[in-house]
């Protein structure tokens, strides 16, 4: 499958709450249509990740943004996924550690780690068409897409999801402090088509997905 021609780089926007399943439909939307998925969440775990590394309290806005200064961010591509190095060290498996959950939410909600970042997402779109996955990308980052997405599924099944993966991850608590920040919090963009992933099987969301799509305007071939 791919996109029938655009003369233009395409963004689709994936938002929705922690472990609401957007990251699988966000990867396999990629993969069917051809595109770079990028993970704007492991952006503010891989700051956040640093911020603890160099023992800062995530709670320290004058010292993060410092910090964050003198921070050497190289957001990449790799195949199909986005990539996401600092100062040199390529992040992988650390993004997703119990600290990281912990403190992520509260790092994520000053406004010049959100500015940085937001910059850095959208400079992936001179490069390529792109799915994004995150909690602001229909809203904030690319407001002007047609296409939107917003994945939501209930708390118990997101919690169940989370536990299934062995992850200590109090996805209740990190959604609050998400949709109640005053900067970019959490909310169904305007535009957005909310699709319920309480019960899809991951081939019946991405199926809905792809429907959803189609209605907003998008085309692709077989
Ligand atoms: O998608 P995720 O659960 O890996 O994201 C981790 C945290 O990053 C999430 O709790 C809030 C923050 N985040 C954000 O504020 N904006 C985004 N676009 C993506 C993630």
């Amino acid at each position: 499958m791919g996109l029938i021609a655009n003369q233009y780089h395409v963004a689709i926007a994936i938002d929705g709450p922690a472990a609401s399943g957007k990251s699988t439909i966000a990867r396999m939307l990629a993969k069917k249509l051809g595109l770079v998925m990028v993970n704007s969440g492991e952006m503010y775990r891989a700051v956040t990740w640093k911020i603890l590394e160099a023992g800062i309290d995530p709670r320290d806005v004058s010292t993060i943004v410092k910090a964050l200064g003198d921070m050497h961010l190289d957001c990449g591509i790799n195949g199909c996924f986005s990539t996401i190095a600092i100062d040199g060290r390529l992040l992988r498996d650390e993004l997703r550690s119990e600290n990281v959950n912990r403190a992520v939410s509260v790092v994520s909600a000053i406004a010049a780690v959100r500015s940085r970042l937001v910059s850095l997402q959208r400079e992936y779109l001179q490069t390529t068409s792109l799915v994004m996955e995150g909690r602001d990308i229909g809203s904030v980052v690319f407001p002007k897409t047609p296409y939107k997405i917003y994945v939501d599924a209930s708390a118990d099944v997101r919690a169940a999801r989370r536990l299934a993966e062995g992850v200590t991850d109090s996805v209740v608590s990190r959604d609050q402090a998400d949709s109640s920040r005053e900067t970019a919090p959490l909310i169904v963009a305007d535009g957005a088509v909310v699709l319920d992933n309480s019960h899809h099987t991951v081939d019946s969301a991405v199926e809905a997905a792809l429907v959803i799509l189609r209605g907003q305007g998008l085309r692709w071939s077989e």
